[in-house]
């Protein structure tokens, strides 16, 4: 009797122990970013081709819901274009990305990449005139375009799982950029029915298929590898922009601050000394 009770106490700790296992998730790697110091700013080729492996493999399931397309040209963002003066020449250009000095910002309504990625996207509407449901090229001023109408349809396609939107996914999960990279590149082959083995994900068995293979996103400079590791860098590095994209401002205003108060406990110092000057106390 003892004998058969501690076996069925063996065989439930044992349970409760897999239960545990199963639920546990590797710690995500931790890369060095360069957005992760207090100082750090956001390396704006790699949000362009984040951006880029976004459009191009995420958008298939995933919405931005809280971005426009305006937003990827304003200050501060990807493809914030510049006039500058050439060099050689004088004539004023057009530059993607804030020069090292000089140049004026040009107004995302001038600005002809953030126009040309809006006009690509095909925006569900309703017809004006005939009151029907149609597609039109978008608008810089649309949102992102979502590829499901609803989260039924969005379930429906993906085995009962539901693709969260990916606008503050960097800020929802615990980890942030390191959880998205890791889990983008985690997967180990192993497949269950409609579930994939990832090693990242809590619980281990995740409904995304795995999103990145080699080359499937062409980068233009040639000393940029097209490897998953990459991708899911540079796709994590554009949902941390995304997230937030006033971070750089946000830094920038700390250190005007940070500054300001050192030199303000200097004044108050020097004023202290002067008002007590020659009292004993
Ligand atoms: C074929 C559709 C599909 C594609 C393409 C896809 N995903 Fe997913 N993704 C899903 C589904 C479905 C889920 C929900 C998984 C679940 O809950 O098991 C998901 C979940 C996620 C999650 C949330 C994981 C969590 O912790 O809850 C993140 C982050 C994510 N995807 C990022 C991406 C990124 C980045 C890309 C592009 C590189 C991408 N996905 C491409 C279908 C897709």
């Amino acid at each position: 009797m003892l004998r058969a009770l501690s076996a069925a106490a063996a065989v439930v700790i044992a349970a409760v122990g897999v239960a545990f296992a199963a639920a546990e998730a590797d710690h995500p790697q931790d890369y060095p970013f360069s957005f992760d110091s207090p100082v750090g700013s956001y390396d704006m080729a790699s949000v362009q081709r984040g951006f880029q492996v976004y459009n191009q493999v995420c958008a298939a399931c995933h919405g931005l819901d809280h971005l426009s397309y305006r937003n990827l040209g304003e200050e501060g963002g990807p493809f914030a274009v510049y006039r500058v003066r050439d060099h050689e020449t004088g004539e004023p250009t057009l530059q993607v990305g804030r020069p090292a000095h000089g140049g004026t910002f040009v107004d995302v309504v001038d600005n002809p990449y953030v126009r040309a990625i809006a006009e690509t996207a095909m925006i569900n509407d309703i017809d004006p005139n005939s009151g029907q449901p149609v597609e039109r090229p978008g608008r810089i001023s649309d949102r992102f375009r979502n590829p499901f109408p609803n989260e039924i349809a969005a379930r429906a396609v993906n085995g009962g799982a539901y693709p969260p939107d990916l606008t503050v996914i960097n800020l929802a999960r615990h980890g942030g950029a390191d959880y998205i990279r890791s889990l983008l590149i985690g997967y180990d082959g192993e497949v269950n029915g409609t579930l994939y083995h990832n090693r990242y994900f809590p619980g281990g068995w995740i409904a995304m298929p795995p999103p990145l293979g080699e080359g499937v996103v062409p980068y233009t400079d040639p000393e940029v590898p097209q490897t998953p590791e990459q991708y899911a860098t540079d796709v994590a590095h554009f949902l941390q922009w995304t997230a937030d994209p006033h971070m750089e401002e946000r830094k920038r205003t700390g250190i005007v601050v940070l500054a300001f108060l050192i030199v303000l406990a200097g004044l108050m110092y020097l004023a202290y000394k002067q008002v007590w000057r020659g009292e004993s106390h």
